[in-house]
């Protein structure tokens, strides 16, 4: 999706389209992850609460939210105008690109928590 917003795959595909047929998919992997993600948390709350990229972890998630909030109550909201351009307006183009950074952050954040090397001592 990210990538259809960048203008960089499924060009002749309209966005809206890209965006309707993958939303169900991304929806249902975001669950999974928070739930299996809180689940981690719940084995090792103090040391993943501890841990800086934990820290990281949830300030990207926050931010990713927010990147989609904006994304979809500003220039999806006009999607009609730019729904087959291959590439998209700036405002839609800067949302895939920082979602693409966020969740790339996100999934290192998580894999870096097993790593004591910044642990503060409880
Ligand atoms: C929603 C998107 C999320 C993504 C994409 C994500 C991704 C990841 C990844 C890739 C790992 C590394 C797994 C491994 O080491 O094999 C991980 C670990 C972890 N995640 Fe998440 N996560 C998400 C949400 C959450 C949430 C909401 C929480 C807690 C509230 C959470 C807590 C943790 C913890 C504690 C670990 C470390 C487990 C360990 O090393 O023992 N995650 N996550």
């Amino acid at each position: 999706m990210d990538l259809r917003l960048l203008g960089i795959t499924l060009r002749q595909t309209p966005a809206s389209e890209v965006i309707a047929r993958l939303l169900p998919f991304t929806l249902a992997g975001f669950i999974v992850m928070v739930i299996t993600g809180s689940l981690l948390f719940y084995a090792i709350p103090v040391k993943a609460y501890l841990t800086i990229f934990f820290r990281i972890k949830v300030a990207f998630l926050v931010l990713a939210g927010l990147n989609v909030a904006v994304f979809h109550l500003t220039v999806f909201r006009r999607i009609h105008a730019w729904d087959l351009d291959r590439l998209p307006p700036r405002a839609a183009r800067l949302a895939g690109g920082v979602s693409l950074v966020l969740w790339a952050g996100i999934v290192i954040a998580g894999r870096m928590i097993a790593y004591n090397w910044f642990d503060k001592q409880p």
